[in-house]
């Protein structure tokens, strides 16, 4: 990557990674690091590491890990060079001219203009004569102009070249477009509108930037709703419809729905702090970003049977990222948005009740439970009892089960004791096998056997942590990384990963410039610099002594010898000569 050697030291130096993390993740010292919860995977005890003295991160728990360009390429969905950007602005630094040049920030920087054209084009198509049926379909949903306009909403007219057409000629070229997923490319090589003939719905991320569209057909034709496939600044399980207004509704809580149409009838009614996904079933992801904006979710899914389904598998996705989360629950099998529409004028009103009345997670799964069993009946007290003390489990806070647990003896007249004791034993059941489980993931995610990015590692496993240790240490002591350097040459690491990792970082000291995981990350891909995180957090734990440097070293050394010997115990007698020939040499 073209970037200055001071321009990078100057980034590196005012780019913290301590500070930048802590304003997405809360963060408490722990040894020599920080640790917080991953907000790359759902998790209850926190295994996101950051370690400030060597300008890394790395989660125990996904295996995600790198310097802190990495940590903002993955928190906001950024390639490096928008990365480095992205610090730099925060730094107040100036990026220098025509580092642009190898990354993909001008083919995403043309991807968001076609984006935004095409938005531009689709809304006025609402007011030609092709696009009055579109109009009267949106105001027949009963949508104001004014929604309209806020959310942009547009027609893709009934052609299969209007859009491509109109963008070729504001100078887009047909990779642009097909790139941006605004178009195809048929079989004769000709492209054509992904979208035609629909009601469009333009999804913007928190910048305010076009990234993808929604659009709905108007007849009971299928699909109901095309989307974008995921793009170069479009990744539909990161990003939630909606959420650039939520963010600013104001509110202490989002309200998350299912469908577009569902979040516009709640903004309009003065709900502005819905969103919803977008085509696919929540993610951790969502959960995350939603975390950041916001301390509670109220779930307000379709009543149906699969919205009941999908609202049962968001509470833990949503509880693990440390979200409270509330389920409103709307009356006779309608959505958000029919229920709003069928109280006329009293729609917002009584969706607000709805909100009022909603119970928290715990509350509505016991009561799915409950309409489910008939408990006037000693067999459906059991049934309802068994399952609430199931559920109750779920909860890490005594003081919840025990308000829980009074409840529910109460109605059932048991004894709360009782149902608290049962609690207790399912809970370390639980917890039991989970610390099992957890003991298993963490031993693959770091074996040998399973290592995709060190694949010499599992038949040389002495030397390879002999190696890891070494590169933590000249990390760490760049003072006394020269011994090292020259009684172990680069040449004489035994497994490629690492002996590259070596290589690069005995360059960059041996030229006098600094070598912590921020010099070194942009030499290697994400899976490497995870695995550099994980190698130098391990190793950097015990300080070692200048013994058991040596001690490394000579395991390496062995290593050496035991390959050569190895090597020509299968060589015929040819390669003998010529080794006999070398050695020869080297004697001289
Ligand atoms: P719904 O069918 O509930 O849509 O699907 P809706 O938003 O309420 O639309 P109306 O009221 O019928 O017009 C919920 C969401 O699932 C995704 C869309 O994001 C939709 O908003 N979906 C649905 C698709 O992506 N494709 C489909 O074919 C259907
Ligand atoms: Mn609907």
């Amino acid at each position: 990557m073209p970037l200055p050697e001071d321009f990078m030291q100057e980034l590196r130096a005012k780019s913290d990674i301590a500070d930048i993390v802590s304003g997405y993740v809360s963060l408490r010292r722990s040894g020599r690091n920080l640790v917080g919860l991953c907000p790359f995977h759902g998790e209850k005890t926190p295994s996101f590491n950051v370690n400030p003295e060597n300008g890394l991160f790395y989660c125990f728990g996904c295996g995600v890990g790198g310097d802190v360009i990495t940590f903002v390429m993955k928190i906001e969905n950024l390639d490096y060079m928008e990365s480095v950007k992205l610090l730099a602005q925060r730094a107040g630094l100036a990026v220098p001219e025509n580092s642009f040049d190898n990354s993909n920030a001008k083919l995403k920087m043309r991807i968001l203009e076609a984006n935004r054209a095409a938005a531009r084009f689709f809304n006025s198509q609402l007011y030609t004569e092709g696009g009055q049926a579109a109009l009267d379909y949106l105001h027949r949903r009963q949508l104001t102009d004014r929604t309209i306009r806020h959310f942009g909403l547009g027609y893709a007219p009934n052609s299969r070249y209007a859009l491509c057409d109109h963008l070729k000629g504001m100078g887009f070229t047909e990779y642009e477009l097909v790139q941006a997923n605004l178009a195809s490319k048929g079989a004769n090589g000709r492209i054509y509108d992904r979208f035609y003939d629909r009601v469009m719905f333009p999804i913007i991320d928190l910048r305010g930037n076009v990234i993808a569209f929604g659009g709905r057909i108007m007849s009971d034709a299928k699909p109901k709703y095309l989307n974008t496939s995921d793009t170069l600044v479009f990744k539909k399980s990161a990003n939630l419809f909606a959420m650039n207004f939520a963010k600013n509704s104001g509110e202490n809580r989002l309200i998350l729905a299912e469908g577009y149409m569902d979040v516009i009838a709640l903004h309009q009614a003065g709900f502005t702090n819905a969103v919803a996904t977008l085509g696919t079933s929540l993610t951790s992801e969502q959960a995350v970003l939603m975390k950041r904006y916001s301390p509670e979710v109220m779930i307000s899914y379709d009543a149906d049977e699969a919205g009941q389904k999908a609202t049962a598998r968001a509470i833990p996705l949503l509880r693990n990222a440390g979200l409270l989360v509330r389920v409103i629950t709307v009356p006779n099998g309608k959505d958000p948005d029919e229920f709003i529409k069928s109280h006329g004028i009293q729609g917002p009103a009584r969706f607000k009740q709805l909100i009022d009345n909603a119970g928290n997670d715990v509350e509505y799964k016991l009561n799915r439970v409950r309409q489910n069993v008939d408990t006037e009946t000693s067999d459906g007290k059991i049934k309802y009892i068994n399952e609430a003390v199931k559920i109750l489990a779920e909860i890490d806070n005594r003081i919840e089960w025990e308000v829980y647990a009074s409840k529910i003896g109460s109605e059932m007249s048991v004894d709360k004791y009782a149902i608290i004791q049962q609690i207790d034993k399912l809970k370390r059941q639980k917890n039991r096998a989970e610390s099992s489980k957890n003991f298993r993931t963490l031993q693959t995610a770091t074996s040998a056997k399973t290592d995709r990015i060190n694949l010499q590692k599992a038949d040389n496993l002495r030397a390879a942590k002999a190696e890891e240790a070494l590169i933590a240490f000249i990390v760490n002591n760049p003072d006394s990384a020269k011994k090292v350097f020259e009684r172990l040459p680069s040449d004489k690491l035994i497994t490629d990963f690492n002996r590259k990792v070596y290589k690069c970082i005995q360059e960059r000291i041996q030229e006098g410039k600094s070598a912590m995981m921020m010099d070194i990350s942009e030499f290697f891909t994400p899976e490497e610099n995870a695995r550099i995180a994980y190698m130098l957090l391990n190793f950097t734990q015990q300080a070692l002594t200048n013994d058991a440097v040596d001690e490394y070293i000579q395991v390496i050394l062995r290593e050496n010898d035991k390959k050569i010997l190895n090597d020509v115990a299968q060589a015929n007698e040819n390669d003998i000569q010529d080794f006999l020939n070398k050695l020869k040499q080297q004697k001289k």
